[in-house]
């Protein structure tokens, strides 16, 4: 048969059999590319007729799971990584991926495990240059070099490695297919033949997938469904904090997340991320609020900082926020003006959560009215308290999950008072409460009058 060619969108995936500017189905601009359509690339399943099975009958499988050496990855992970699962860890570049799978394979090598690192990327003196500042020691860890489908494939059969990484999945091909590496088609057709291979030999698998700066996984996108879990790797590149969190796991829940910090030796694990947001607080500085919040099960306080000033131009004034909801903080500086009684009028207002994170949980919502109007009246909030609580849109504080985890952590850290819904409150057992002290407040206008 003649080879088909077809225009392939690299951001989606949908085929078009004509070029056109944009995507028809994600509306994404100069994404197709032009593709031999192979025969249907080698597709995996051998229809063998099979038949239903009663529930009750199928059987467990055993579900074996290796740590790795990092106990937060092993949480994001959901207990562990499952033998034969494929895990694709996406991040931008320069973000720390193979920093940190380097480390995975550098601490399971240690402990007995055979490894195999494939890279694409960096040749083999480059890798054992990162690997030195890791403090790679000897153990069963092989590199390869190699971008080809067939041959890493190949290798890893001759190996048997305990463990398999691949860095990363765009650069690999595979020489039976005829669209141009890093193609949608290719890079779907390796990660295919990868999970099938991670499945047949029970072997623990990572790819490395890079992500454009729009947060999609550049191209496969159309991968996500291929793997058994997906994890995000994210930071700023002028923060030296990391955050790995997964976003798709079938063997477990998303919502575990793991801190670290990019250092000369390598990523650190964050144990105690709440200090580590809060380590340069000034004290006693208008326009800053403490927030409890919580990211997975794990409590995280970080610091709300506002800035209200007079707009220096007649004109709109300016109304920015970095890491926290655009359209939510709009919301509560309307409601603040409302209910509240103050006037933003004439005011430019910058809120920012210090320290680089991003913060999408309404709980922060008390602390950001609290910050702004912190600084609008340029009075600072007392210095050892914390706040958490929904607002509603009359003004009313509502009850958010998990408070007791909030206080706690507040308590641990050494404040010693936490504002938080009234309602929360009233539903706490006393006995359960560490030794803070703790006001409720039902509406905003009831917290405000509590401080100012
Ligand atoms: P890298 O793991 O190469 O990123 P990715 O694979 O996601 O593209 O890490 C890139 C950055 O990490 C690079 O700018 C250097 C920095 N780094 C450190 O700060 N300390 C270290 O010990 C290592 C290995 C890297
Ligand atoms: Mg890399």
């Amino acid at each position: 048969m003649k080879d088909k060619t077809v225009f392939i969108c690299q951001s989606c995936g949908a085929h078009s059999p004509k070029w056109m500017g944009r995507c028809h189905a994600c509306g994404e601009w100069n994404t197709l590319v032009e593709e031999v359509e192979d025969e249907a690339p080698s597709g995996g399943i051998s229809y063998a007729p099979t038949e239903p099975v009663l529930y009750k009958d199928i059987q467990d499988i055993p579900r074996q799971r290796l740590t790795v050496g990092i106990e937060d990855f092993n949480k994001v992970l959901g207990g562990g990584l499952v033998s034969g699962s494929l895990v694709l860890v996406g991040g931008e570049p320069g973000i720390g991926k193979s920093t940190l799978l380097l480390q995975v394979a550098r601490d399971m090598a240690a402990g007995e495990a055979t490894v195999l690192y494939v890279s694409g990327e960096e040749s083999l003196e480059q890798i054992k240059l990162r690997g030195d500042r890791l403090g790679v020691r000897d153990g069963r860890l092989f590199l390869l070099a190699e971008t080809n489908l067939e041959r890493i494939l190949a290798q890893a059969e001759r190996l048997a490695p305990n463990i398999l990484i691949v860095d990363s999945i765009q650069t690999v091909f595979s020489a039976k297919m005829t669209s141009g590496p890093g193609t949608i088609s290719q890079v779907r057709e390796a990660a295919n033949q990868i999970f099938r291979y991670a499945k047949n030999r029970q072997v623990p698998t990572f790819l490395v997938g890079h992500i454009t700066k729009d947060g999609t996984l550049a191209g496969p996108k159309s991968l996500e469904h291929i793997v058994d879990v997906v994890l995000l790797f994210e930071g700023e590149r002028d923060h030296s904090h990391r955050v790995l969190r997964a976003m798709k796991n079938r063997f477990g829940p998303v919502s575990e997340l793991a801190v670290f910090e990019m250092t000369a030796a390598g990523l650190q694990p964050i144990l105690n991320p709440s200090a580590f947001f809060l380590r340069e607080r000034p004290r006693e500085e208008v326009g800053s609020a403490v927030v409890c919040t919580v990211k997975g099960t794990r409590p995280l306080l970080a610091e709300i900082q506002a800035l209200v000033s007079s707009t220096l131009f007649t004109g709109n004034p300016r109304r920015m926020t970095i890491g926290l909801d655009h359209y939510r903080t709009a919301m509560l500086l309307a409601l603040v003006e409302k209910k509240a009684g103050y006037s933003f009028a004439g005011e430019d207002i910058y809120l920012n959560v210090a320290g680089g994170i991003s913060i999408d949980e309404p709980a922060v919502d008390l602390g950001v009215v609290m910050a702004v109007v912190s600084s609008l009246k340029n009075v600072p909030l007392p210095q050892d308290m914390a706040f958490f609580g929904e607002v509603g849109l009359s003004g009313e504080i509502r009850s958010v999950n998990q408070p007791l985890v909030r206080i706690k952590e507040a308590h641990s850290l050494g404040f010693g008072t936490v504002l938080l819904p009234a309602g929360n409150l009233a539903a706490l057992d006393k006995n359960d409460l560490p030794a803070i002290q703790c006001v409720g407040a039902k509406t905003v206008r009831q917290a405000l009058d509590h401080i100012f």
